[in-house]
C-alpha cells in the first residue's frame, strides 16, 4: 500500500487485517510442519553459539550473508571464518517503509571499505530472491541467510541457496525458531526442515544462543 493511502487507513483496521493474516499463517505453518528425517540428525553437533558455527566453516570459501543490516555477523564472518570472498546480500530498504535498517548500508560501506577496494567483500542491493538470482550455480561453498523469516521469503531464499551453493555446500541461517507474535509468524524451521527432508540435506550444526541458528549440508 502506498505511504499516502496506508495513513487514511485507521490504525485499529489495519492491526485487525494483520492479526487476520498472522492466524492464517499460523494455520498454514502448522501444516506445512515436519520434523527432519532421523537420518539427517544423526551427525547433527550441538554449538553454544552462531560464533562458533562460524569457526567450524571451512576457511578461505567463497560464501554469502543474506540479510546484512549494518554488517555486524558480516564483520564476524570475516574474523571468524576467515572466507576468500564474502558476498552481503541485503535491500537495506525492507519492508519498503521507513525502518531501522536504512542506514545499514552506509555502515557496511565505511566498515567494509578496505575489503571492498579488495574484491574480498562484495554488496549486491536488492531484493535476496534477485540478487541471488544473479550469483553463478554453484558458486558459493556456503551461505547464510538471516533476511525476511516468513515462510514465503525463507522459501525463495533458500530455493537461490540450493542453485548457488555447491554439492556438498553449507545452508545455514538465523532465527531457527518459532517465534510468533499476533502479528507476525517466522517460518524458518517449516522452510528449513521441508528442504532437508527434500534435498536429503543432514544438519550438521544447531546453536543455543537465543536466536537458534542451523546449518545444513547438501548432499555430494
Ligand atoms: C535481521 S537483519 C540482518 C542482521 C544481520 N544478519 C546480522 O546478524 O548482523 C535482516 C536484514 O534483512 C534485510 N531483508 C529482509 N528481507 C529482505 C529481502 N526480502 N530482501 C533483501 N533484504 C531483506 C533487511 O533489510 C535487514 O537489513
Amino acid at each position: 500500500m502506498v505511504p499516502f493511502v496506508r495513513s487514511l487507513v485507521p490504525s485499529f483496521v489495519r492491526d485487525l487485517r494483520a492479526l487476520g493474516r498472522t492466524r492464517r499463517e499460523n494455520t498454514r505453518m502448522e501444516a506445512a510442519f515436519q520434523s527432519p528425517r532421523p537420518e539427517l540428525l544423526r551427525n547433527t553437533r550441538v554449538l553454544a553459539s552462531r560464533l562458533d558455527l562460524l569457526r567450524e566453516m571451512p576457511k578461505g570459501a567463497v560464501c554469502a550473508e543474506v540479510g546484512v543490516a549494518a554488517g555486524a555477523f558480516a564483520h564476524e564472518i570475516l574474523a571468524l571464518a576467515e572466507p576468500a570472498k564474502l558476498h552481503l546480500i541485503d535491500a537495506w530498504n525492507y519492508p519498503p517503509q521507513p525502518d531501522c535498517f536504512e542506514p545499514g548500508l552506509a555502515k557496511v560501506r565505511a566498515r567494509f571499505a578496505a575489503e571492498l577496494v579488495a574484491g574480498r567483500v562484495e554488496i549486491h542491493r536488492g531484493l535476496s530472491a534477485d540478487m541471488l538470482g544473479r550469483l553463478p550455480d554453484r558458486s558459493l561453498d556456503w551461505i547464510y541467510i538471516d533476511a525476511g523469516h516468513d515462510y514465503d521469503n525463507v522459501v525463495a531464499d533458500l530455493a537461490g541457496a540450493l542453485r548457488v551453493v555447491k554439492p556438498g555446500g553449507i545452508i545455514a541461517g538465523d532465527d531457527y525458531l518459532r517465534y510468533d507474535t499476533p502479528f507476525h509468524r517466522y517460518g524458518v524451521i517449516e522452510a528449513v526442515n521441508a528442504l532437508a527432508n527434500r534435498h536429503g540435506a543432514e544438519f550438521l550444526y544447531l546453536t543455543m544462543d537465543y536466536d537458534t541458528n542451523f546449518a545444513v549440508r547438501l548432499p555430494g
